[in-house]
């Protein structure tokens, strides 16, 4: 469905660019959507965050304690470290590096006396709201919100949950036998999907490396960015585990005769839709992650893959050691249990989230970690 540029001052913006520079990648046009500095989704504040979406981290904060576990486990399969860093990325207001921090501080001491948790969100609004969820932490020297990633990270973990998703993406498609993208460009006053020569040779290689050929007239995303992203997070890492949680699948099911049009999705007021042109900067845009390109990134940094599960196979690893006693909180009612239990089925369950993420992680220089999360259940 077409949409006119007048909709929103971002649709202004971008129709104006196009005017006067010619049709835009579908990557630029989604960057401005969701990271333009005044207008972009993600720059605002989080007034609108559950209109559209909520994530795992909002459901209960079993999520962000079972993750303290993992975490845990893997500072000891670093050999105790003094100070082990976890780099949390697209942190938004830190609601997720406030669970974990309270609950290591609680129940994981001698891990808390070692952690050093930086949360890191590219949203001044959102970074601004992290000083209050972290504040204890901070003062005590255990917490920090950064705009970007550390230089180095000598030992630790980078965490993300529903970043790379969120990151743009090219698409193309397959004409006559070659690869050609489809960019962003106005017919008369209203964006349209325009195809032409690839803008970059990165994306021939991006499927021939993972052996892909699409079919005859499939169209695909490309997240050349969230594999960029990913293999420089892997270089900045010394030591230790990259943990990436999000909705994916290998290249293979990626790009199958499932998906001839690809996975790019619209969400607003938590209704999916494939109108990427309305409302440009006030709706979600995200496509599945290819987790065969992001071992293909990570390998390139040095890291190689330990595992990927559902997080339904993940939660239940690490839950079910102690029966799910990290559901309750201390002091609270029959009632208050069985709420909690309630909220744990969305997370765990098919039908909630529990098959619809996965849980991949890669390590650097780690010898045969034991993790937990990633056990057969
Ligand atoms: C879908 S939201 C998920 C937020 C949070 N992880 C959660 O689970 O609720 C993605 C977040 O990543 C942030 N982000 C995107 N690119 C980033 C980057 N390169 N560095 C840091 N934050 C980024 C966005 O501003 C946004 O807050």
């Amino acid at each position: 469905m077409p949409s006119s540029p007048s909709q929103t001052p971002l649709a202004a913006i971008l129709a104006a660019r196009i005017r006067e520079r010619g049709p835009i990648t579908f990557a630029d046009y989604m960057a401005a959507c969701l990271y333009h500095p005044e207008h972009g989704y993600y720059s605002r504040a989080e007034s609108r965050r559950f209109a559209d979406y909520y994530t795992s981290v909002d459901v209960h904060p079993i999520f962000g304690r079972l993750l303290a576990r993992q975490l845990a486990e893997m500072w000891e399969g670093c050999g105790r470290p003094a100070k082990f860093a976890v780099v949390e990325a697209g942190a938004g207001v830190g609601r997720l590096a406030a669970h974990i921090l309270d609950f290591a501080a609680r129940a994981l001491p001698e891990f808390y006396a070692a952690l050093c948790y930086t949360a890191v969100e590219q949203s001044a609004a959102r970074r601004a709201a992290q000083a209050a969820a972290l504040s204890a932490h901070s003062a005590a020297g255990h917490g920090e919100s950064s705009e970007t990633l550390p230089a180095a990270i000598p030992v630790g973990c980078i965490l993300s949950n529903e970043l790379l998703d969120a990151l743009p993406v090219h698409r193309v498609l397959r004409e006559r036998g070659a690869l050609r993208e489809i960019y962003v460009g106005l017919n008369g006053d209203v964006f349209c999907e325009q195809v032409g020569p690839l803008s970059t040779s990165a994306l021939d290689k991006y499927f021939a490396e993972q052996g892909i050929a699409l079919l005859e007239g499939q169209q695909a995303e490309a997240g050349l960015a969230a594999a960029a992203w990913l293999e420089d997070a892997a270089r900045r890492l010394g030591r230790g585990f990259l943990l990436t949680i999000d909705y994916g699948r290998e290249a293979r099911e990626l790009y199958d005769e499932r998906h001839l049009r690809g996975t790019l999705l619209a969400y607003t007021r938590h209704r999916a839709g494939e109108d990427f042109f309305a409302a440009p900067g006030e709706q979600d845009l995200t496509a599945h992650v290819n987790f065969t390109a992001f071992d293909l990134a990570a390998a390139r940094a040095g890291c190689a893959r330990a595992g990927l599960v559902s997080q339904f196979s993940f939660l239940l690893a690490l839950g079910k050691a102690n029966e799910f006693a990290d559901l309750y909180d201390e002091g609270q009612t029959e009632a208050g249990h069985v709420r909690a239990r309630l909220l744990l089925k969305t997370l765990i369950f098919s039908e909630g989230m529990g098959e619809t993420f996965s849980v991949l992680i890669h390590t650097k220089d780690v010898a045969n970690p034991s993790l937990t999360g990633l056990a057969p259940l």
